[in-house]
Formats: structure tokens, C-alpha cells, sequence
């Protein structure tokens, strides 16, 4: 089967396409998943580059590449009850893992979520970590409520945008932080009121908020502390020194570290199935084309998300970019 791997950190050109062995499913609690699709998120080409080393290998990459999973069961251990062969199902890898970007995956049922046949794989694709990273944010260390009012700096990235639908779908008042060219996107998306970095300096609005996701992460704690409400929270997304003092140091600056979790891949899929929740797709890209995909999300302006196609037989015709 074909397999992206990398030996070395650097550069796109790494990456490459490799015929490995397809992998034995285990005698418990296992499937063999047949890949569809999966979605590039920051973290593939930081890992790329070596930046998160403590935790992809100190010297080369222990990790591999492609974290979100959009398939269906082939195979499952004996024990398996819950899911079926044929099943479309959708997962997160944990951080330490990685290797959605391989035609076969076999995976533990722990974390795995079942999807309907009427949502398109290519959407569902675009969930996992980036979905999850917004709900546990909001949700978790947020504890967002009906009527908060919730700023997201990166409304047009593939976590802001998620961010701003679920903040939307649980009912709050969204302010978006973007460039002038994305505001309508965000807009459409449900954002209230949408800002434009290229124009004001959000740092300096008269409002205040009960939560501030920093999801691009170029403020801090400190720097938005008087835009928060007596009880408001700051939600940063990259553990820098900063974060980390400012983590010891305030109650309210928070930290959202993404980990495969079914609570939130779940209400994220029921999300999708009332229509509160899409994915928007900037590009999408087949398997084989992997260098020229990092390459693309490297240069950090996507709108929405970018998926790769592992196996385009199951899919339809691309969506639109921006939501209805
Ligand atoms: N801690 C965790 O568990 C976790 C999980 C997931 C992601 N992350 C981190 O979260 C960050 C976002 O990830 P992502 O996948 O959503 O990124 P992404 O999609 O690659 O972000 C690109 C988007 O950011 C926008 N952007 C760039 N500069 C901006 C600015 N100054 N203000 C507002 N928007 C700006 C770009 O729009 P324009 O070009 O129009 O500006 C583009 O739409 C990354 O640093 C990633 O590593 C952390």
C-alpha cells in the first residue's frame, strides 16, 4: 500500500510516496480502515520541519505524517461489536502517532466515530484535529454558554472557521479577527461582527469578552486582559515560554492541547449532520501530490481547510468554499 513517509526533517521534498506493507490488524479491540481522505493541519509541516522534536523524535521523525482519518472498515478484530465491515467512520491520531496519510490504517475502536452516508467523506475529512482543537477550546476550557460573546483571532483558518460554527451553533455572539479579503467569509460563516486586522487593532476594541480564542496566537494573556469579561478566559494554541508563564501564572490564560477525543468528534458529527457545522475546502490535493500540498499550507492563508484525497472512488464532485 502507499504510505507518505519521511526519514528526515526539512524541507517539503522529504516527503515521499512509498509502498510499505499494509498493516495486520490486532487480536483485540481493532479495525483495518481503508483510507479515503485526510485534511493537512499546521502541525504536518511543523512536524516536517522538526519543530515539535520532543515530541516527533529528537533526531528524525518517529511521528507520521496525517492526523485526520475519513475511511471504512475492511476488517475488525473478533471482539469488535459496535462497528461493522463497511462502516464509514472518522478518527483523530494521537500527537505521538500520525499516519492518516496511508491507504490503510488499522486503528484502536476507542476513539473512532461512526459518520452518515449524507455528509461527503471530503467534509468530514476536514474535521478531526482542527475540530476538535475548537471544541475543546471552547467547550472544555471555555465552558461556553448561550449568549457569551467569544472573540476568535483566525477566523478564516481551518480551526477559526470551525470555531466560529460552533460558537455560532451553541449560541454566542462571534467577533472575528481576519484579513479585509476573508471577512465576508467569515461572515457567512455566522460571525457577528467581523474585524479586519489589515484596518484595527483589535487590542484596542471597547468591548469585552468571555472568551478570546487567540487561535493564530499573536497576542497573549497579558496583552488581552482588559478586553476580558470579571470571569472571561484567554485560549491560546502554541505552548511558547510565554504561554507556559502565563499558564502558571493566570487562572484565565489557558492552553488547548489537542488529543483524539469521541465526546467532541461526536457532537462535531452531530454538528454536521443539523447542518450547523461544515467544512469549508480551499484546495484539495491527491495523496501523490503530498510536497506541493505541504507547500501550499506551509505558506499559512488558507481559508478553511485543505484536504487530501487518498481514494477519490468514494467521493463527490468538490464543494463550494464558502458555506451556504
Ligand atoms: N495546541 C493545539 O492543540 C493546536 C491544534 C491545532 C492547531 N494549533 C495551532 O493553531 C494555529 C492555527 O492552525 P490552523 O490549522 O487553523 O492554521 P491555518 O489554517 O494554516 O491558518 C491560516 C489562516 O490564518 C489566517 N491568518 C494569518 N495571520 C493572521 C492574523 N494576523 N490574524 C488573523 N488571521 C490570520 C490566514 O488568513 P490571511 O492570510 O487572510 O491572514 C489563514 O486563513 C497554528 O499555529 C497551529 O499550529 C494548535
Amino acid at each position: 500500500m502507499k504510505q507518505v513517509v519521511y526519514r528526515n526533517y526539512g524541507d517539503s521534498d522529504v516527503l515521499k510516496v512509498e509502498e510499505v506493507d499494509k498493516p495486520e490488524i490486532g487480536k483485540k479491540n481493532s479495525v483495518l480502515v481503508k483510507v479515503s481522505n485526510s485534511s493537512l493541519n499546521a502541525i504536518d509541516w511543523k512536524n516536517r520541519k522538526g519543530n515539535f522534536r520532543l515530541v516527533s523524535g529528537l533526531f528524525s521523525p518517529k511521528t507520521k505524517q496525517g492526523f485526520d482519518v475519513v475511511g471504512i472498515i475492511e476488517e475488525k478484530s473478533n471482539d469488535v461489536e459496535h462497528f461493522s465491515i463497511g462502516d464509514r467512520i472518522v478518527a483523530l491520531l494521537g500527537n505521538r502517532t500520525g499516519g492518516a496519510l496511508s491507504e490503510y490504517i488499522v486503528l484502536k475502536t476507542d476513539n473512532i466515530v461512526k459518520i452518515s452516508n449524507e455528509i461527503p467523506p471530503k467534509q468530514v475529512a476536514g474535521i478531526p484535529m482542527a475540530g476538535i482543537t475548537a471544541w475543546l477550546a471552547l467547550m472544555k476550557l471555555g465552558g461556553l454558554k448561550k449568549n457569551d460573546k467569544v472573540l476568535i483571532n483566525g477566523g478564516s483558518s481551518g480551526v477559526g472557521h470551525l470555531a466560529i460554527q460552533i460558537a455560532k451553533a451553541y449560541g454566542a455572539e462571534v467577533t472575528s479577527v481576519s484579513s479585509t479579503k476573508n471577512l465576508d467569509f467569515c461572515k457567512k460563516l455566522g460571525a457577528d461582527f467581523t474585524i479586519s486586522y489589515q484596518d484595527e487593532d483589535f487590542l484596542e476594541l471597547p468591548s469585552t469578552f468571555d472568551i478570546i480564542f487567540d487561535v493564530v496566537f499573536n497576542a497573549s494573556y497579558h496583552q488581552t486582559q482588559h478586553l476580558l469579561s470579571q470571569s472571561g478566559i484567554y485560549i491560546g494554541t502554541t505552548p511558547t515560554a510565554n504561554m507556559i508563564k502565563e499558564l502558571i501564572r493566570y487562572k484565565r490564560a489557558k492552553f488547548v492541547a489537542v488529543h483524539p477525543n469521541k465526546e467532541a468528534l461526536q457532537d462535531l458529527m452531530d454538528l454536521m449532520h443539523e447542518k450547523k457545522l461544515k467544512v469549508a475546502i480551499d484546495k484539495e490535493f491527491l495523496l501523490s501530490d503530498i510536497v506541493n500540498a505541504h507547500d501550499y499550507i506551509e505558506e499559512s492563508r488558507t481559508v478553511g481547510k485543505v484536504i487530501i484525497n487518498v481514494e477519490d472512488v468514494l467521493n463527490p464532485p468538490v464543494l463550494s468554499r464558502i458555506p451556504e
